[in-house]
């Protein structure tokens, strides 16, 4: 009977199987409840007293043979089904891919982006946390300026010298101490200013700045290419320049577009007006220019600054500014049409 058991364990060890099926059969053979191992066992009991020892450990032999095997079998089969499903049946047709959105931010920034270049302007960056030489002093706002207040600045931690920026007006600083003129610049970016979040204003939002040094840049240079990009972005043409106040440039202004008052929106997005304020300008304060090393005697230049977070808001019917920093996929969606 021990020969028997040897021989089911050398069966055991060749045995192949290509299915489920048949690994599940051998099991039932072996392992099952009326299977071969539970009949010796039961045999157990017949056996001569001095051969019990070693027919018990055939036995066991043969139990851990047919375990093992059928583990390794059944190991082997998943691991081809596997290996099925990855590449599965290479003559389907191909799953469909859903295409992402574009954020509404990026969408309007590269709008803007696209008409700047089309005149000659490149893209420069710089960082979101700033020191305070670029946010501010170099932009003719020395310490205890008044005018820093316009501006709530986020400041991290103890250090007064490392802030969350507040415009990307820094980033013309930047440039300026890099390039000499001509220049001609547009750099987008996030800003963080310490504001109550409502639908209407955040805690950080975007901006584009803009920036020209040549010799002999006037005022109407600002204007025309104010009126250009205006023309191109909503197709109206008719700005207004409404005179202001920026420590970076002198003289200054703020950016009306002439919207018009031909529907109910019209109304609430110009507040009864007609017109529509879209960011501030004018000519870079010789001082600035001078903080950067360039010539303010032989150079002179224009700079504005727009938000994007508006801009997107109007062009796309978005009426909470939240919207565009809370990544719900169902407002996202919504732009796959808008590359
Ligand atoms: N930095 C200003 C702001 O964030 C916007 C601005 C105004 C930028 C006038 C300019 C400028 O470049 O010339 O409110």
């Amino acid at each position: 009977m021990i020969d028997k058991i040897k021989e089911l364990i050398a069966e055991a060890d060749a045995f192949k199987a290509e299915t489920k099926e048949e690994v599940e059969a051998f099991r039932i053979q072996y392992l099952g409840k009326k299977g071969l191992l539970n009949q010796y066992f039961a045999e157990f009991k017949n056996v001569a007293n001095e051969q019990k020892k070693e027919f018990g450990q055939a036995v066991n032999a043969l139990k851990k043979a047919a375990e093992e095997k059928v583990n390794a079998l059944k190991e082997e089969l998943e691991s081809k089904e596997e290996v099925k499903g990855v590449y599965g049946d290479l003559s389907r047709p191909g799953e469909p891919v859903n295409l992402g959105a574009r954020h509404p931010i990026s969408i309007v920034k590269n709008q803007i982006i696209d008409i700047f270049s089309n005149i000659g302007f490149n893209v420069s960056e710089g960082p979101e946390i700033e020191d305070d030489w670029h946010n501010f002093t170099a932009l003719n706002l020395p310490e205890y300026h008044p005018a820093r207040d316009m501006q709530d600045t986020f400041f991290i931690q103890t250090n007064p010298d490392v802030l969350l920026r507040t415009h990307t007006s820094s980033v013309q600083v930047r440039y300026m101490e890099k390039n000499q003129p001509p220049i001609r610049t547009i750099s987008p970016g996030r800003v963080y200013r310490n504001e109550a979040i409502s639908a209407r204003s955040h805690c950080f939002f975007h901006q584009i700045e803009g920036l020209y040094i040549d010799k002999e840049v006037s005022f109407a240079d600002l204007k025309q290419t104010l009126q250009y990009f205006t023309t191109q972005l909503f197709g109206k043409s008719k700005i207004r320049l409404r005179p202001s106040y920026f420590p970076f440039t002198e003289p200054s202004a703020e950016i009306d577009v002439y919207w018009g008052l031909e529907t109910e929106s019209d109304y609430r997005i110009t507040k009864g007006t007609g017109w529509l304020e879209i960011g501030g300008c004018g000519m870079v304060d010789p001082n600035v220019l001078e903080n950067c090393n360039i010539d303010s005697k032989e150079y002179s230049g224009f700079a504005f600054g727009v938000g994007i977070d508006r801009i997107a808001m109007l062009l796309h019917q978005i009426n909470d500014i939240r919207l565009l920093s809370e990544n719900d996929v169902r407002f996202l969606e919504q732009f796959k049409s808008a590359l």
